[in-house]
Parts: structure tokens; sequence; C-alpha cells
């Protein structure tokens, strides 16, 4: 299913999504898309409608995830597959599919602690995008908004559904060692051409939040600079400064959300192919960088 699937939108709840307000707009440099009806705020980072959506709530973290066909086939395909895998999906009502501007939703309860919703036709937006702080814009086309990185102690059904029952591939994986007798694991998921979309770390228990990071890859490398600049200029935590990873070969700096989670802003990771052939471990993150910077 090589380039059938791209991330279309992440849901993360937390207890007061105004919170996040300046952090989008003013730090990353997204711009908002339609409220919702419930008082759901959404930020976009190209031409579709919504591709983060911040709801209030008590979770604290990301508690739902969109993956988009490229087209009827790879919708039913995609849904056809879970089903063969033991992830039946339910289809959306008409409200949900207003909700997520899209045209078909099929959702089930992924293993990982979120909801997986496949959708059909995520709509673009009423207004071209164009954000001030990022005038190179983000890459998106046929990779989707960006990646997602999560912690979750069912990491083998959670690699299992998107494997399995939704065709992803294994690019590489990290084996990190921690000390004498702890090693973390980390499997980096593709779909397209996105070195990864989804990233895995092996948890030995539930953590209190399971999403890591979300990654936005800028098309133009200053504007990681500049991004970098308007975090370092904030009084929020930079849990990675400046770096380029091993594997994915990204350019790329971390900063903590008021929420928690990190957003991970980049540039240049190489682009995976068909053929794919480099699925190996890694023994580091990073080539250079990325070191703690600030904490909070
Ligand atoms: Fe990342």
């Amino acid at each position: 299913m090589f380039g059938q699937l791209e991330i279309a939108y992440l849901g993360v709840e937390i207890p007061d999504p105004s919170s996040l307000d300046s952090f989008f707009t003013d730090i990353v440099g997204l711009v908002p898309g339609a409220p919702g009806a419930d008082g759901t705020r959404t930020w976009r980072n190209d031409d579709k409608a919504q591709r983060l959506i911040v709801s209030a709530g008590p979770a604290n973290d990301a508690v739902l995830v969109g993956v988009e066909a490229v087209d009827e086939a790879a919708f039913e395909q995609a849904v056809a597959g879970l089903a063969a895998t033991g992830f039946a999906t339910t289809e959306g009502t008409a409200a949900d599919l207003a909700a997520r501007h899209v045209q078909r939703l099929a959702r089930v309860d992924a293993p990982w602690g979120m909801t997986l919703e496949v959708v059909l036709g995520l709509q673009r937006a009423e207004q071209p995008f164009a954000s001030p702080l990022v005038p190179g814009g983000f890459y998106t086309h046929g990779v989707g908004f960006g990646h997602i990185a999560l912690a979750t102690n069912a990491f083998d059904e959670a690699v299992h559904l998107l494997v399995d029952g939704l065709g992803f591939r294994q690019s590489d994986w990290i084996e990190l060692p921690m000390g004498p007798d702890l090693t973390i694991k980390v499997a980096f998921l593709h779909a397209n051409g996105r070195h990864h979309t989804f990233a895995f770390v092996r948890a030995p228990f539930e953590m209190p939040q399971r999403l890591h990071h979300v990654m936005l890859e800028v098309n133009q490398r200053d504007d990681v600079g500049m991004a970098f600049d308007r975090a370092w200029a904030s009084s929020l935590p930079i849990p990675n400064g400046l770096g380029v990873h091993d594997n994915d070969r990204m350019f790329s700096f971390y900063v903590a959300s008021p929420a928690g989670f990190a957003v991970e802003i980049g540039h240049g990771a190489r682009t995976v192919t068909e053929d794919w052939d480099d699925n190996r471990p890694y023994d580091r993150a990073s080539v250079w960088g990325h070191q703690p910077l600030r904490m909070g």
C-alpha cells in the first residue's frame, strides 16, 4: 500500500484548549482552522481544513489519529485489512463526517490507547494556507501533515495493526542502551515517502502521556532556525536543541508544548522509496546535537 495512506490529523484532549493557542500560533507558526461545534479548536499546516484538533477533556494527551486514504479503493483496502487482522471498524455518522471534514470515516479503538480513524476526502480549507512565521510552508503533499511518536506498552499490537492491518512497513528501528539492564526500542513505520509517519517507543508500562511528540517538517531550512529562535525567546522547555537524527537524517529541534508533549520542527529528512531496503537497527538517535537544552 505504498503511497496509499498518509496521516490526516491528530486529536489532542486537554483541560483548557486555549492554553495551546499562543504556542501553535506564535511559536510553531500554525494557522487556526474552523472551530468545531463543541468549542474544539483546530490548526492547519497546509491547505487542508484541519490537521491538529484540540478539544476539552481530562486526558491531557493525544486521543485520536486520522489516516487518510488517497482514493476509494485504498479506503476499502484499509478497512478490509483492519477487519482481517482483528480490528473491525465502525462507520462514522454524518455528524462525524461533518466534524472531521471528510467524505468517509471508519474508526476502531487502537491498541495504543487512541481512536484510529481511516478517512477519505479530507476537505480543503476555504482559505489557502499562508503562515507569516513559516514563509516557506510545511512539507505535507503526499506524505500527510507530519509524524507522531507514541510510547506504548502495547508495542507489538500497535505494530501489528499498522503493518498487518494497514500495510505500513518498518523503515528501521533504534535500540538505545540506557543502562546495564535497560534498552529502549523505537520502531519507525512508513506508508509513503515520509521516513516515518508513526514511531512507537516500547514502554515498560503505560506512560502518563503516550504522545511524545508531533513532528512538522518545513520546506526551508531557515524556517527551522527561525522557529528555534522563537522557542528560545519563550520560556518553554527545549528538551532537544538543534541536531540531526541518525535514521531519518532530519535537521530539527524539539520544543515542549504547555500541555507537556513536544513538537519537533524539522527539515530535510531523507525520502523513503517503495523499494526501501535500509530496515536496520540504530544505536543512537542523533548524528549530532539534540542535547537537552532547557528543561521544564
Ligand atoms: Fe520525530
